[in-house]
């Protein structure tokens, strides 16, 4: 498998994640990301609804249903979810300050509960219909121990669906040194070699759909926002220097097929 994938889970990992994550409510990403991309929801992820809408058709998603989120975030996915099909759902993160964010967002709803848990090897007392990860395996070293949390917590024949950024044909050394030090990204694997991983953690009948174009388009927005000067003033300059230098260095990556954009899904066998 062509990928970083044996980058052990130290304590650097832990504070690259409270220095990214412990600010991704604030006004940069409400500008950035929340309002362009997603109407005000609050999904640090590039699919949005429109990949949350492919997931519940693929599993033809109820209101009977139980849900896993691994790695929720603010819990924006499953407040989604809860509000347009019902469902039932655990959502499971590292970072406390999301999951406090995740409590305090869905407090008005029923049937939803957010856990601090390390996603790689959580385990679980319940079985789900439906296990599902946004944006956040490119920040997991352990492949293989993401794929067998999500395997175990699944009902036989329940749907596992992941999103995320994956190696393009044309990836470059220097995109991933770059986006393994902004972004602590350490997983950047191909589509095939996700899918290839998830056939040998107990997946079956496997599905890649590439979303190329989809993280252009985003990544459009975000550059056209970031790169107006309208209402940046007030805000830090090297915060809003870095958000430019990011947008413009993934939006190119996307562009040139050294990053692409994929969901992948496969059922508990
Ligand atoms: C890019 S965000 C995506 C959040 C959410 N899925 C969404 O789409 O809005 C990645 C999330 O993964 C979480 N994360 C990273 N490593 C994790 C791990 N080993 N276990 C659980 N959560 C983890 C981070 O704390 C962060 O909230």
């Amino acid at each position: 498998m062509k990928a970083n994938a044996s980058v052990p889970a130290t304590d650097p990992m832990l504070s690259k994640n409270r220095e990214i994550y412990d600010h991704s409510d604030d006004e940069i990403w409400q500008r950035a990301v929340y309002e362009p991309v997603h109407d005000g929801w609050h999904f640090t992820n590039i699919g949005g609804r429109r990949a949350l809408r492919r997931i519940a058709e693929l599993v033809d998603l109820k209101a009977d249903m139980q849900v896993l989120d691994l790695c929720c975030g603010s819990g924006a996915a499953l407040r989604y979810l809860k509000l347009n099909y019902g469902i039932s759902a655990t959502g499971l993160d590292i970072n406390p300050s999301q999951i406090a964010r995740a409590c305090e967002r869905t407090a008005d709803l029923e049937g939803l509960q957010f856990v601090v848990a390390d996603a790689t090897n959580w385990i679980s007392e319940n079985r789900y219909d439906l296990a599902f990860a946004l944006d956040s395996l490119t920040l997991i070293p352990d492949m293989e121990g993401f794929f067998s949390t999500a395997r175990k917590s699944l009902n036989a024949g329940g749907l596992f669906a992941l999103t995320d950024v994956v190696e393009g044909q044309n990836l470059s050394e220097s995109m991933r040194a770059f986006a393994s030090q902004e972004d602590g990204i350490v997983t950047l694997a191909s589509s095939q070699a996700i899918a290839e991983a998830m056939a040998q953690s107990g997946f079956d009948r496997i599905e890649i759909f590439s979303d190329n174009a989809e993280a252009v388009r985003v990544f459009s927005l975000i550059f056209n926002r970031v790169h107006s000067e309208e209402g940046w003033g007030e805000l830090p300059r090297d915060r809003v220097d870095s958000w430019k230098e990011l947008s413009a260095r993934y939006l190119a990556a996307f562009q040139a097929d050294e990053l692409g954009y994929a969901t992948v899904i496969g059922r508990a066998a």
